[in-house]
């Protein structure tokens, strides 16, 4: 068992990572509960790992109730926001109350936002069910929905009391989605850490294919790394936070280019993201050449889109560039981008001009 912690003063909280862990849950969950009624939110997907956590919870008398919404990322709405608030107010939730949000990113977002509102702020606890929740989204309390103008445009900074994280669980995912969380495991090496970008190199494939000792190996790791960035810039205001977004300003556009759809998961859109911005980073002489072309050939080893072709986008610069005008990081005409000076070395660049960005990109399609 591994123990993290995100230290945020009071609101610090232990992530703990172990295989099986969710069925010890009840040695960590009994406590919280406090001997009242726990909620726990899940979606069809993953409504078996549910049923195993009350039955894990029953044997241990604590009482739960489970609700389930339909997958996907459209349950992070406005609608399924206030039928969930409903539900938790029906079951009669107090401030102090645990909220169990047992799923991928969808269920930890829309869970945790919905903590964040309800009664002006409950307690919630996340069990991340997809690598990319696992190493990324449960960790750190962004919560949001999204509304017709974009993805996690309202929301909250609303930190967890705890995370469970089960690397077990990841056995029964679908490949395509481990791979594309794969996406967010490797950015911590490009971030700032060359040699977890050489062992991804090394265990990635392995990783992939549920090699357990790299699988538990990878999540710690990412978890710490995450852990580290949250408690030194919880709310995304010194820059540090920021390096997150790694391949996300160019994987955002990509993804808004294919409707947000499932042509294109998340992941995958990051992972092209990341190789487009190291691209980009060594046409304009910021990065070497080789490190670009060693982060796109890891990318397609592992079975990730590494640009725009792979990613099945045709589009033109200037349409692409027009879905980043939309991000909701542009701040007085400018686009925040996370550009590197080698792997390893991510850095935060205002300066970036949006027309020679789609220049490179129609470059790039070619
Ligand atoms: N997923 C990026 C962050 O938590 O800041």
């Amino acid at each position: 068992m591994t123990v993290i912690t995100v230290a945020l003063g009071d609101r610090s909280y232990p992530i703990v990572i172990e295989a099986g862990v969710l069925d010890r849950a009840a040695d960590h969950l009994a406590p919280l509960a406090r001997g009242r009624t726990l909620a726990i939110v899940t979606d069809e997907n993953v409504r078996g790992h549910a049923e195993r956590l009350q039955a894990v919870l029953a044997a241990a008398d604590v009482r739960s109730e489970t609700i389930v919404l339909p997958p996907g990322e459209q349950t992070k709405s406005w609608t399924q926001l206030a039928a969930l608030c409903d539900r938790l107010l029906d079951l009669g939730i107090e401030r102090g109350d645990h909220v169990i949000a047992l799923g991928g990113g969808v269920i930890g977002d829309l869970v945790g936002f919905a903590c964040a509102i309800l009664k002006r702020g409950c307690r919630f606890v996340q069990i991340p069910t997809s690598l990319l929740a696992q190493v990324d989204s449960s960790v750190g309390g962004k919560t949001a929905i999204n509304t017709r103008a974009g993805k996690n445009l309202i929301g909250a900074f609303h930190q967890p009391s705890l995370v469970l994280i089960d690397p077990a669980l990841l056995d029964t995912l679908p490949a395509r989605e481990v791979r594309a969380g794969y996406a967010e495991v490797v950015k911590y090496g490009l971030i700032d850490d060359p040699a977890f970008f050489d062992w991804c190199e090394a265990h990635g494939a392995a990783l992939i294919a549920g090699d357990p000792a790299a699988r538990d190996q990878a999540i710690a790791h990412a978890v710490a790394a995450k852990a580290r960035i949250v408690a030194a810039d919880e709310h995304e205001t010194n820059g540090t936070r920021a390096l997150l977004n790694l391949g996300h300003t160019f994987g955002h556009a990509l993804e808004a280019e294919a409707g947000f759809s499932q042509a294109l998961l998340h992941g995958e859109a990051v992972a092209a993201g990341c190789a487009l911005a190291f691209a980009f980073s060594a046409e304009q002489g910021i990065a070497p050449a080789a490190d670009a072309a060693r982060v796109a050939a890891h990318l397609r080893a592992i079975g990730l889109p590494d640009g725009l072709a792979a990613a099945g986008i045709g589009a033109s610069g200037a349409t692409l560039v027009d879905h980043m005008r939309h991000d909701k990081k542009m701040a007085a005409g400018t686009l925040p981008f996370l550009l590197a000076r080698g792997i390893g070395r991510t850095y935060l660049d205002r300066t970036v001009d949006l027309d020679t960005v789609a220049a490179f990109l129609d470059r790039q399609a070619r």
